[in-house]
């Protein structure tokens, strides 16, 4: 196998996701190159302008909008192409389109790369991480997809707010499928070593019942709620693609709640969803046993249970 050139990225999809995506991990300076790939090419050549814009303000790197050979050199593709939630649409209902637009991606990459890391973005993660694993035919560590990481930092904001501390001392994990049969694991949520509701109780907060189903509402609602006012969700992605591409490129060994295929963890197999993952330069390196309340366990075994049969309906 080839070395993987961690210094270049692309991006395949240049709408709201892919661009803030970019956009932020320009401001980063992540890579030294990224290359913007969309079926509309002025879209992508657009983006490229306007990003490469701001590099006299950022650091020196090379991006523009190319097409599928590229990819060749690239050591990290990132999928953010397919339709996004309309309002009061959920994210399995874009199985059957974004699915199709996978059938047609896919190929293309492996034609022209068989060593990178995927990086699926795109709705529903979970469905089309697994349709990306099986079309690429790529081992289960080079293929990974955001998962609820962007639902664990709405959850860590939420919870910062709540308890007037800094969401990055708040260590806490939406775990399961990204959408609506998510799970908040609060059995281990902790500031700082400190049980979540014993920090609750030293701020106040007694009601531990209402407060958190709550704020397990707010993160699993956030999406449908900016779509509902803005019409799509793109900056917190943007931050989350950048956390999960550094993990990679600097081979950070991070923990971060990435969609992966689950084979004998958990009492899974066979599904692609988020638990607590060491994510480096490899991509996936391994689950951990992170610890779940019974009630945690039986919630898990139900989003797999949606997912599977998700992916039975749909033929994969
Ligand atoms: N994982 C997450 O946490 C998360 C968060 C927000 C959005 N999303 C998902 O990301 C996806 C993109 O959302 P968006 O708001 O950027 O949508 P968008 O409509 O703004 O952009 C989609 C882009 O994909 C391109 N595209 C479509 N088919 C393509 C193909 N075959 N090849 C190349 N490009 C193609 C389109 O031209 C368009 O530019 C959606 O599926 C959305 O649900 C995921």
């Amino acid at each position: 196998m080839a070395v993987a050139n961690f210094r270049k990225a692309a991006m395949i999809g240049c709408g709201f996701v892919g661009s803030a995506s970019v956009y932020s991990l320009m401001q980063g300076s992540v890579f030294s190159e990224i290359v913007l790939i969309d079926a509309n090419k002025d879209k992508a050549e657009g983006e490229a302008l306007d990003i490469s814009h701001g590099l006299p303000f950022a650091k020196p790197m090379k991006i523009y909008a190319g097409d599928y050979p590229d990819l060749a050199d690239a050591g990290l593709i990132i999928i953010s192409a397919g339709a996004n939630q309309k309002p009061g649409e959920t994210r399995l209902d874009l199985v059957k389109k974004n699915t199709a637009i996978f059938k047609s991606i896919i190929p293309q990459i492996v034609k022209y790369n068989k060593d990178a890391i995927l990086l699926v973005v795109a709705n529903p993660v979970d469905i089309l991480t697994q349709v990306a694993l099986k079309l690429s035919g790529f081992p289960k560590n080079r293929v990974l997809g955001s998962g609820t990481t962007l639902d664990s930092a709405r959850f860590k904001y939420l919870l910062g707010q709540h308890l007037g501390v800094d969401a990055r001392s708040v260590h806490a994990f939406i775990i399961g499928e990204h959408g609506d049969s998510e799970i908040a694991a609060w059995s281990s949520a902790n500031v700082s070593g400190v049980p979540i509701h014993k920090f609750c109780e030293m701020r106040g907060y007694t009601d531990h019942d209402a407060e958190t189903t709550r704020i397990a509402e707010e993160v699993k609602n956030s999406a449908y709620e900016i779509i509902k006012k803005k019409g799509a969700t793109y900056y917190g992605i943007g931050m989350s693609v950048r956390r999960i591409c550094e993990a990679i490129v600097r081979d950070e060994k991070s923990i971060l709640p990435v969609s992966t295929y689950i084979e004998g963890k958990y009492g899974l197999d066979g599904v692609c969803l988020s638990m607590p993952t060491i994510v480096g330069a490899d991509g996936v390196d391994t689950l951990i046993p992170y610890e779940l309340s019974e009630q945690e366990l039986a919630q898990l075994h139900k989003s797999a249970d949606t997912l599977k049969s998700v992916l039975k309906d749909a033929g994969i």
